[in-house]
């Protein structure tokens, strides 16, 4: 039996984006779970389905402009009426800005990281406004609240989310839209691992289990909060000391648990 429903879910097939599934499915949503590796996205569906929910799976590469305009365009021809949106699908990329990381890259992190999210949210949200409103979780980072050595483009992408994320809160207030700010910290996925900062002392130490930010997320989401942190060092991290401290000396804490090849010091 279907739930009635419906959460899209961006890089459902993994990690943070998958946890939240799951946390949507067991509470009596439908899911359609975005990511680009099929077999990948089918292997979380199922886990999705054990939890109950119907799941439909849309292969897309959110980088590329014309992916989520099909994207949006094949939701909407199948009918469906999205009740929340958890904007998450995102990428790091470690190493040194000068000498290290690849241009091409650095524009790719982009083009997932900021320009999919006003994309997806150009798109969706006028959708949920004009049926009355709905849910929107947009995921951040505890990154978005201070400069990021060794992940430069990495933590100014997430700046750009968090304030991007803030302005259009505000902007449809009264729309009835409930919109949530996720900001992880360290979060055990294969986030690191893609980014290539399994040497960096942050890469190497990830406490914490996508399920425990993604209960989080989901009690801040119903219970109307603005923000959550993915945990409570995430939390003292960007509620504390990255309100107290200037740019440069949040800059230089975090280049101790950046700097490539940290883990081995
Ligand atoms: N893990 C952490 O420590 C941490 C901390 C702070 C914030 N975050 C944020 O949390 C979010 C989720 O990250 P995660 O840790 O769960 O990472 P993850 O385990 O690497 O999962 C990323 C998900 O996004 C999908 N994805 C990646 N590139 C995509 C693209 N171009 N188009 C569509 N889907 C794409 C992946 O599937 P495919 O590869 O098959 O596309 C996967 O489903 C990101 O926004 C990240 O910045 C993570």
């Amino acid at each position: 039996m279907s739930n009635q429903k419906t959460a899209l879910i961006t890089g459902a097939s993994n990690g943070i984006g998958l946890a939240l599934a799951k946390v949507f499915a067991r509470n009596g949503y439908d899911i359609i779970a975005v990511a680009r590796n099929e077999e990948k996205l089918a292997q979380a569906s199922r886990e999705m389905s054990q939890e109950g929910a119907k799941v439909h799976t849309f292969s897309a590469d959110l980088s590329r402009y014309e992916e989520v305009e099909a994207l949006h365009d094949k939701v909407r021809e199948a009918g469906f009426e999205l009740d929340a949106l958890v904007i998450n699908a995102g990428q790091g990329l470690g190493g040194r800005f000068i000498g290290g990381t690849e241009l091409a890259k650095e524009l790719q992190l982009i083009r997932l990281n900021v320009d999919s999210y006003v994309h997806l949210s150009k798109l969706f949200l006028p959708d949920m406004i004009n049926r009355g409103g709905g849910h929107v979780l947009m995921t951040s980072s505890v990154s978005g609240t201070a400069p990021i050595p060794f992940e430069a483009v990495y933590g100014a992408s997430k700046a750009f989310v968090n304030s991007f994320f803030w302005a259009i809160r505000n902007e449809t207030k009264g729309s009835g839209l409930n919109m949530t700010l996720l900001m992880p910290g360290a979060t055990e996925t294969n986030f690191f691992k893609n980014a290539g900062q399994t040497d960096t002392t942050v890469g190497a130490s990830q406490p914490t289990q996508p399920e425990e930010v993604a209960e989080r997320a989901w009690y801040a989401l119903m219970s109307g909060h603005e923000y959550v942190y993915g945990d409570d060092a995430a939390e003292h991290e960007g509620d504390v000391l990255n309100r107290l401290q200037s740019e440069s000396q949040k800059a230089q804490r975090h280049r101790i648990i950046s700097e490539p090849g940290s883990a081995n010091k």
